[in-house]
């Protein structure tokens, strides 16, 4: 069997989020659009997107930080599996904790705890090379964001409110540019104005 069809199997059986497929295609649609060469993830999952990505081009180089012990054990299998070992950097701990990489990045795939994605935004963001984008997947968070009205759940009214509050932060950003495109859950596209 091949590894894509492997690791959407396992990510299947095991309740494994990863992103929407239309979401994937957006994200390696503008990562070719931008020429992007370096790509840091955050929230690895079992490393799908981050070999997708490598696999685009031998010069790709691809920072991905994952923190949950059971994910990061899958993503070292899948990494070495798919031969990508030496494009691919699996940083293991939480992504608000963990040093900063000493390099910048054409691409910045934000895609972990949606509650901290401000947060994520304002450490990893000075980390962006003067033409790059950071991608934010789950913009929508299943049509919840648009009608809150539609949950009851006390945990998940929470996370829709700092979702809302995410798209607001993207808009007073003097020196950024969001795109939000309607593909799988929503997902947003930044880039330096
Ligand atoms: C939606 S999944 C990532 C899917 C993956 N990016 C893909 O496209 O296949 C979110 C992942 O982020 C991880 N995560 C959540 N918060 C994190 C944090 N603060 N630091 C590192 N990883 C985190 C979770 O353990 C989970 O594996």
């Amino acid at each position: 069997m091949n590894l894509e069809k492997e690791m959407n199997e396992f990510a299947k059986a095991n309740h494994v989020p990863v992103m929407m497929d239309e979401g994937v295609e957006l994200l390696i649609a503008k990562v070719k659009e931008y020429n992007c060469k370096s790509f840091l993830e955050l929230g690895t999952a079992i490393a799908r997107t981050a070999i997708r990505v490598a696999s685009l081009d031998p010069e790709m180089r691809v920072v991905t930080i994952e923190r949950n012990p059971e994910m990061i054990e899958q993503a070292k299998i899948n990494i070495k599996q798919s031969g990508y070992q030496n494009q691919i950097t699996l940083i293991e701990g939480d992504a608000l904790e963990v040093e900063l990489p000493d390099q910048k990045f054409d691409c910045i795939f934000i895609d972990a705890a949606k509650a901290q994605y401000t947060r994520f935004f304002k450490k990893y963001s000075p980390l962006l090379n003067s033409n790059g984008i950071i991608v934010t997947d789950n913009m929508y968070f299943h049509g919840l964001v648009e009608h809150p009205e539609n949950t009851n759940n006390k945990n998940t009214k929470d996370l829709v409110r700092k979702i809302r509050n995410y798209h607001e932060f993207l808009s007073s950003l003097d020196e950024f540019e969001t795109t939000l495109y309607s593909k799988g859950d929503g997902v947003a596209v930044t880039r330096r104005k």
